[in-house]
């Protein structure tokens, strides 16, 4: 009885698996269900989108053409050794990178100059809203009172892998934390594999050594060339710290090299309700594309009042349109 059951559910399984393709990396189509923890993507050009509702144990969507994303249009931000907090994705969901900090600039066609930390938001630089592709903007922190104003835009559903207890744990995500180390099962077994040979040869030295599965690292860093930063991916040197842009540009400065200093560009006047943003360099280059700008701070915006003293009521002196210097809406107590 039990080999019959046995047999039954083996061919169950082999039955299964002709269904959902149990090896290799699904590609899928437009208007084809995506997430659901199935190993795979929507082919390019195409985002998961997630359902709605969602669902409440794993995230699922449906895979669709979105106006103004196009990956294939850049290239990504390059991925740097360390961030300071934890990668991020966007809505386009073309790149993960280091997240765009308060004051950075971020958005643009397909996101391509990145999406912000998730407390933050990236909001225009003039207006309250908040960017869809390919507006540019700044990343602000926003007070919880304009929360649904200035609402972040829905992240892409994401299947892919971590190492967890010592196993490739995979599933799907919808958020715009890149959270996955890995895209597919066999990319995060590989590192593992690798990683376990290398404890094994450590402990039986006499053993003859087995064949190291190849895992080749590359990371991103700049190095002076004749008065040039050249920036690019080449294999990682595990003993030095890769140079970025801001220390290549101090080297081309110090040495004297005729171009590699900036114009100066005097900052814009800025009232007490905005602030300065950064201004936005291109990897490997030294200068600003995006000059610094003058830009509503939404932290300054106080609700609108629960109390007023002597029965008094809030009342409307200055309706907020998120230009610096009418950023927000101002009340004060009036008594009639
Ligand atoms: C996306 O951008 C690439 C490169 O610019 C272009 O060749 C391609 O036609 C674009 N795709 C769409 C759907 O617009
Ligand atoms: C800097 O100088 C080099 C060569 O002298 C030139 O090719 C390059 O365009 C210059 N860059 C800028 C930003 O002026």
């Amino acid at each position: 009885m039990i080999p019959s059951i046995l047999l039954i559910s083996a061919r169950m399984l082999a039955f299964m698996c002709l269904l959902m393709s149990c090896s290799g990396y699904l590609i899928l189509h437009e208007g084809e269900k995506c997430g659901e923890n199935k190993e795979g993507a929507c082919e390019s050009g195409l985002i998961c989108v997630p359902s709605e509702p969602p669902m409440d144990f794993y995230a699922e969507g449906i895979c669709t053409r979105v106006p103004n994303c196009n990956c294939s249009e850049f290239q990504c931000p390059p991925r740097r050794r360390s961030c300071y907090s934890r990668m991020v994705t966007d809505p386009c969901g073309c790149c993960s990178h280091c997240p765009k900090r308060k004051g950075q600039v971020c958005g643009g066609p397909s996101w391509k100059y990145g999406n912000c930390d998730s407390d933050l938001v990236c909001a225009l630089t003039v207006g309250i809203e908040s960017v869809t592709s390919p507006q540019t903007g700044v990343c602000k922190a926003v007070p919880n009172h304009l929360k649904n104003v200035l609402v972040r835009p829905p992240c892409p559903v994401q299947y892919g892998c971590n190492v967890h207890v010592g196993t490739c744990d995979c599933y799907s995500d919808q958020s715009c934390e890149a959270s996955f180390s890995y895209n597919t099962y066999d990319a995060c077994d590989k590192v593992l594999t690798a990683d376990r040979m290398y404890f094994y040869e450590e402990k039986q030295p006499d053993e003859p050594e087995p064949p190291k599965p190849e895992y080749v690292c590359n990371e991103y860093g700049c190095e002076v060339q004749s008065c040039k930063c050249v920036c690019g991916y080449r294999k990682c040197v595990y003993f030095s710290t890769p140079m970025y842009e801001a220390d290549c540009c101090n080297l081309l400065k110090e040495s004297g090299c005729p171009n590699a200093t900036c114009p100066e560009i005097p900052a814009p006047p800025c009232p007490a309700d905005s602030f300065i943003s950064e201004p936005h360099i291109e990897p490997g280059q030294c200068c600003p594309v995006i000059p610094a700008v003058c830009t509503c701070n939404f932290q300054t915006c106080d609700p609108k009042p629960t109390y007023c003293p002597n029965r008094g009521l809030p009342k409307l002196i200055v309706k907020g349109n998120g230009h610096p210097g009418t950023c927000c809406d101002r009340y004060e107590c009036v008594n009639e």
